[in-house]
């Protein structure tokens, strides 16, 4: 989908809860707060938790409809919202201490290009958490987008993996009310050196 797409889909209603998601909940729940760059923010709902628990948060999406209701918010002011295409931004700020790129699905070049300059904003010890819908998702789950060209995979997500220290690099289960999904999660650390 294009931008315009975006835009269009978030002109007509709110697309996501206010809340995080869970698993992206459960995992920065105990980080320290410090810089983090929510790329593909769409309407905020994770650079807004964050800042609201201290954290100095960008969130880049080139839907300038989401990253507006997100904006429009109690925290909203607090975040940095950068109307921009993640595939070509380059403004980062230095030594991210955690990057998030949840639910962003690209061709996977594309995805490796990204991630791979993510992990290199991150200062060393900075963390990238990837969650988006599993490749397997379309035989065997429910929802999502359904081009598996652009789904994620712990085999697609291999070469980004090897850049890290990996805690996680699975599929991971999420129940919704129309059944159960498959996500893939990517959580791990900068090396302090490499
Ligand atoms: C499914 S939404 C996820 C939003 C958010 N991460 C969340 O979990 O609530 C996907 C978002 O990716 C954004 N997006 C897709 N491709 C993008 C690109 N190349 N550059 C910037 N944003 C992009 C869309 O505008 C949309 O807001």
């Amino acid at each position: 989908m294009q931008a315009e797409d975006w835009d269009a889909r978030y002109a007509e209603k709110a697309q996501w809860s206010a809340e995080p998601n869970a698993l992206v909940a459960e995992l920065c729940a105990d980080l320290e707060p410090g810089v983090a760059v929510d790329l593909a923010a769409g309407e905020g709902r994770h650079a807004l938790w964050l800042v609201a628990r201290g954290w100095e948060v960008t969130a880049v999406d080139f839907a300038a409809v989401g990253l507006d209701r997100g904006r429009d918010t109690e925290h909203g002011a607090a975040v940095t919202w950068a109307v921009d295409d993640v595939t070509n931004w380059s403004t980062a700020p230095g030594s991210c201490d955690l990057v998030l790129v949840v639910y962003l699905h690209l061709p996977e070049a594309g995805m490796t290009a990204l991630l791979t300059r993510a992990v290199d904003w991150l200062r060393p010890g900075g963390r990238l958490l990837l969650l988006g819908h599993d490749v397997d998702n379309v035989a065997h789950g429910v929802g999502g987008p359904q081009d598996t060209t652009i789904l994620h995979s712990v085999d697609r997500l291999a070469p980004v993996a090897a850049l890290l220290d990996v805690d996680r690099c699975e599929q991971v289960r999420r129940e919704t009310p129309a059944g159960t999904a498959l996500d893939t999660l990517l959580w791990g650390t900068r090396p302090v050196s490499r």
